[in-house]
């Protein structure tokens, strides 16, 4: 088994001779890398970190955060917290959750991280490039910048990409090599996928797959935001971190020497949304898991124009940024009776403090949202016509 490596500089940080936050750090790294197998730390371009709301971290992570507080050395943005900082909601929350998560977002302040608040960072904040390696948590993330931009990480935790974040480095293992971006399943998806029935394929083969990377045959016209709801569902219900999809992908070229096969079909995927629909009308119709992109907002923006707004509240989730560069769009679905929020989002958000149903076309939202802790909502999963129809009159 091999054993990490450190430079002369890198085990100083390891001894505490830069200070107690650099030396918890380097250790995380260290004992990761051991773990992983890696013989050295690699330098990172930036890095993202998950474990913003105060519905996650808790009491415990806030502790850790005082403890491990230090100047990020990279690029570092941050995941959604419990609500909308600027303009509130979506639902009411106590003092204390505020104070609380105000105090966590001060902490990541001080450490120099950019108050992006979305898990969509690579829209603005914080673009990977090719081949970067790179130190990100929260797995809609990691799964889409390593399959769709081909930008390098493992699936960190918001622990580990802070670490990784103070020192510069990750331990060189898994996604940062060729070797542990391989494709070991080949899926052939005959069926012409969309959005909803994409994040369907990705909610069917998670449990399927556990932590096989798939290279999907069958789906060259699937768009960016296809893949993003295939991210979203595909990550949430396994551990698995990157995907390829044939003629669409640009690491193709990785597939092991002997990968397993299977096919996906119509009747699976109309199965897997049939489960998780419901047909009463829910309380809520909550749409960006993961955050909307200004392509999104418009084209729901032009399904609600000039229309009336009836039955359940009609929340959408963005960040800073997007909502700001599509005013036009946030306008009309506004003045349509919709909200469209930034910062925050429908699973982090303490959304049972309102809501006891929602309605979405997100497979991860799909996935956490029932369970306890999350959400304790009653879901209905289905495509964006489908939701709309129980808000437009
Ligand atoms: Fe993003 Fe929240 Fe969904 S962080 S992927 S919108 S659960």
């Amino acid at each position: 088994m091999k054993q990490l490596q450190l430079t002369r500089e890198e085990e100083r940080i390891f001894d505490g001779e830069m200070g107690e936050a650099q030396k918890i750090a380097i250790r995380l790294l260290s004992s990761l890398g051991d773990l992983g197998e890696a013989d050295r730390l690699i330098p990172i371009k930036s890095a993202h970190i998950s474990g913003v709301s105060y519905k996650n971290v808790g009491e415990g992570g806030i502790q850790f955060l005082r403890k491990i507080s230090h100047r990020v050395s990279v690029p570092t943005s941050l995941n959604p917290l419990g609500f909308d900082i600027e303009n509130g909601g979506p639902v009411d929350i106590d003092e204390n959750f505020h104070t609380k998560q105000m105090e966590i977002v001060e902490i990541y302040k001080k450490m120099g991280v950019m108050d992006s608040f979305t898990c969509t960072p690579y829209y603005y904040y914080n673009e990977p490039k090719f081949g970067d390696h790179i130190s990100w948590a929260e797995s809609s993330a990691i799964i889409y910048v390593n399959s769709l931009i081909g930008a390098r990480t493992n699936r960190e935790s918001g622990p580990s990409a802070l670490a990784s974040a103070i020192i510069g480095k990750t331990p060189d293992h898994g996604l940062h090599r060729d070797d542990g971006r391989k494709a070991s399943v080949v899926v052939g998806v005959k069926e012409p996928l969309d959005y909803t029935r994409f994040a369907a394929l990705g909610l069917y083969l998670g449990p399927k797959l556990n932590r096989k990377i798939p290279i999907v045959k069958g789906q060259k016209k699937a768009k960016d935001i296809d893949l993003k709801a295939f991210s979203a569902a595909l990550s949430a219900t396994s551990s698995i971190p990157m995907f390829h999809v044939d003629g669409v992908t640009r690491e193709t070229e990785l597939v092991s020497d002997s990968p397993e096969e299977m096919s996906v079909g119509k009747e699976e995927i109309d199965e897997t949304i049939g489960k998780n629909s419901a047909q009463q009308e829910p309380e809520l119709i909550a749409i960006g898991c993961p955050h909307l992109s200004s392509e999104e907002l418009d084209y729901i923006a032009k399904l609600v124009k000039g229309k009336k707004k009836i039955g359940p509240d009609l929340y959408l989730f963005t960040s800073r940024e997007v909502k700001a560069n599509s005013r036009a769009a946030v306008k009309e679905i506004e003045d349509f009776g919709g909200k469209v929020f930034s910062d925050t989002c429908m699973v982090v958000s303490p959304l049972s403090n309102k809501y006891g149903s929602t309605g979405t076309n997100s497979g991860k939202a799909t996935f956490y949202l029932p369970l306890k802790g999350y959400g304790n909502q009653k879901v209905a999963f289905m495509g964006i016509m489908d939701l709309l129809r129980w808000v437009i009159a």
